[in-house]
């Protein structure tokens, strides 16, 4: 927008109003930045994501790809002007459960309320049509259309659940009253007065060597500093495992791979939006390059880390009994390989936040899974002291595992730090997939042989996992896997190994479940084989094998309380009713055939080998309200709500006596990270 902007007048909600506005700009635009309308998220850009979704004329848009001048004498309406339809929809999305994270609520209520006024009494099939177009990442759908057709007869509200008697109870989430109104902060929703952008320069090669040229001579009006890593005053490494931390906040010389960050640009946010950063001055000089572990692997690819030979980051290993003796002896072996490729976490929220001095403490605001190992990373990238850094985590609008790393964190420190202002950076959908870590892809080979009852006697398994140019998690993924290859199956003699490797692919971290669901592709595979190989019915396979308490698991670990074959007897009525229907359907020989499947993965929450530690803590307020301190994330699984269940159950107080505080790193103790399932485990237990 400048001062010869047209005025584009249009109708929000029952206002008139005028916004001066280059006619070609978008609507999300003139609605968060010019309007302060933040329900309106920007999930893509793109039109694929829906999270900006409004309704112009009573319809849904996507706001990303509406232009202004589209928009003028039609009328738009957004959470935050909408009126009783969206009422009705965000009691029933708080009765439901169907904000998680909350960031695709909003766009999903504007799409309902679309709907709801063509057909106040929509059918499932009418609900999945009209929220086809708003995607979201946590609930799995279902929630959500419950609360669409049942808007119209919300659930009453939950009773509030007896002294004693929260956990268990059914209760609206405690904190989801802003995600349905659309008051909810994520990472790119605040930041201070005078703000300047941040932005940064990223490698177009998977492996170069780069120079910087006259950056200062480059920098268009508006822009106050370029920073390198020459401005980085800390030790230049990062990484959730500290002694194997390799990743620069700016790569120092080297990019390891594509859409590494080279130098940050910041200053006015309009012209540091409008430059072409393609006009960086930089001379890249391109190196030999692998992306796929079995090439990255070898003996004689290019080598990404000194002192890692073979590009190899670590190995893991787990054995028991005799494993080579036992198939030697088996009545029936299967051997077979998998190949699973990247997978990107594609939360809504691409990584975003603010940050500004307060005295002489750098304040952070970003979308995080993991706040404590934020400021300690954060501090050591800038060379202050971690209490000279303060990390208050915005809502996160999804994370799955990949929000456990630092993304904004560090740059926006140096650009605070270098420039004297407060500063704000929000990743792209491109950014973000580019910079942000993947699932490991993983290459398995297992063999596994059974005795003639069909009892699993041994299992062999090799995983080769991609761990991407830097270690972030690949050394979690590395020992948890032959950890867990065996799935919940006793399984006597095991030898299972691992290696994480480096390659010029992005960099592998987190993603629920940390390889084990790579394993189990693999194991649960070979299980059917094994089945067919045995004669039996596949699911009776399973409960055959199934763990049961008492029983050891190949890393000495004797589990009680095991559920696996309850589970699995559970299933037993569905399983023969959907064999039959499905021989009756193929028996009449249709072009798409249908097929049943069964398989089982385990997973131990909480770290794999580390201290776990979490701790709460809890304070009496002079007006007598309890005040519950505690720094564990929610990122949409609910540990708001469910920690101050367990500790409202262990103080015999109503759950509605609490006032919750936190997470920051400045108010409330460390409870870890919200990663491996462990908050409700582990920091309950503290509650
Ligand atoms: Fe507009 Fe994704 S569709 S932000
Ligand atoms: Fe839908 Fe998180 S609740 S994306």
């Amino acid at each position: 927008m400048n001062k010869h902007s047209p005025a584009i007048s249009f109708t929000l909600g029952d206002q008139a109003q005028s916004v001066a506005a280059d006619p070609a700009r978008r609507l999300s635009e003139i609605l968060r930045e010019d309007l302060n309308l933040k329900s309106v998220k920007i999930g893509c850009d793109a039109g694929d994501c829906g999270a900006c979704t409004v309704l112009v004329d009573g319809e849904q848009h996507c706001a990303c790809l509406t232009m202004a001048g589209q928009v003028a004498g039609r009328r738009i309406e957004t959470v935050e002007t909408a009126g009783e339809e969206v009422a009705r929809l965000q009691k029933s999305f708080l009765a439901h459960g169907a904000a998680q994270c909350g960031v695709c609520t909003p766009g999903m209520l504007m799409a309902a309320a679309d709907l709801l006024r063509r057909a106040p009494r929509p059918s499932v099939a009418e609900v999945e049509g009209a929220l086809g177009g708003v995607l979201c990442r946590c609930t799995g759908y279902s929630k959500i259309i419950d609360a669409v057709v049942g808007a119209d007869a919300p659930l009453a509200d939950a009773a509030a659940p007896d002294v004693g008697a929260s956990v268990g109870a059914r209760l609206p989430r405690l904190d989801g009253g802003p995600k349905v109104d659309g008051t909810e902060v994520y990472g790119a929703d605040y930041r201070r007065d005078g703000s300047r952008l941040v932005r940064a320069v990223r490698s177009p090669h998977f492996h170069a060597r780069f120079r910087i040229g006259d950056a200062e001579a480059w920098a268009p009006d508006g822009v106050d500093a370029v920073i390198t890593a020459k401005d980085v005053k800390g030790e230049n490494r990062f990484g959730v495992i500290p002694p194997l931390a390799d990743q620069p906040a700016l790569a120092e010389g080297v990019a390891r791979f594509l859409g590494e960050a080279v130098a940050l640009v910041v200053g006015d946010p309009t012209a540091v939006e409008a430059i072409d950063l393609e006009t960086f001055p930089i001379i890249w000089t391109p190196l030999p390059h692998e992306i796929t572990q079995d090439k990255a692997g070898a003996p004689g690819a290019p080598q990404l880390h000194s002192g890692r030979a073979d590009n190899t980051l670590i190995r893991g290993r787990v054995a028991c009994g005799d494993p080579d003796a036992a198939l030697q002896e088996a009545a029936h072996v299967v051997t077979g390989s998998v190949q699973t490729s990247y997978v990107e976490h594609a939360y809504i929220e691409p990584e975003a936040g603010a940050a500004w001095m307060d005295g002489d403490t750098l304040v952070i605001q970003a979308c995080t899974q993991a706040p404590i190992m934020d400021r300690d990373d954060t501090a050591k990238v800038l060379g202050l002291p971690v209490d000279r850094v303060r990390i208050i985590p915005s809502a996160a609008g999804g994370g799955f595992g990949a929000k456990l790393d630092l993304s904004v964190q560090p740059l926006l420190g140096l650009a605070v730090l270098g420039t004297g202002r407060p500063c704000h950076m929000v990743w792209t959908r491109t950014e973000s997939m580019l910079a942000s870590t993947k699932r490991h892809p993983g290459a398995l080979t297992a063999t596994i042989g059974a005795d003639r009852e069909g009892r699993v006697t041994a299992m062999k398994v090799h995983g080769e996992f991609n761990t991407g140019a830097y270690s972030s998690w690949g050394p979690t993924v590395a020992t948890r896997v032959p950890v867990h290859a065996s799935g919940p199956y006793l399984t006597p003699n095991y030898l299972a190994t691992s290696r994480a490797v480096h390659s010029n692919g992005p960099t592998s971290g987190a993603f629920r479940g940390f390889g084990v669901p790579q394993a189990a592709i693999a194991q649960e595979t070979l299980y059917d084989e094994l089945a067919e190989a045995c004669g039996q019915d596949r699911l009776a396979f399973r409960r055959l094998n199934a763990l049961s308490d008492g029983d050891a698991t190949p890393s000495g670990q004797v589990l009680l309380g095991v559920g696996v074959a309850d589970c699995l007897a559970a299933l037993q009525p569905d399983w023969d009713r959907a064999l039959q229907e499905a021989e009756a359907h193929n028996a009449a020989g249709p072009v798409k055939r249908r097929g049943v499947g069964v398989a089982s993965c385990w997973y131990g929450c909480g770290n794999t080998a580390l201290p776990n530690p979490s701790t709460i803590r809890l304070g009496l307020t002079g007006d007598g309200a309890v005040r519950l301190h505690q720094g564990a994330t929610d990122i949409g699984q609910g540990s708001n709500t469910v920690i101050a269940q367990i500790a409202a159950d262990a103080l015999g107080l109503p759950v509605s006596q609490f006032e919750l505080i936190g997470p920051d790193t400045a108010l409330t103790p460390d409870c870890g990270k919200t990663s491996a399932s462990r908050q409700t485990y582990i920091t309950g237990k503290a509650a």
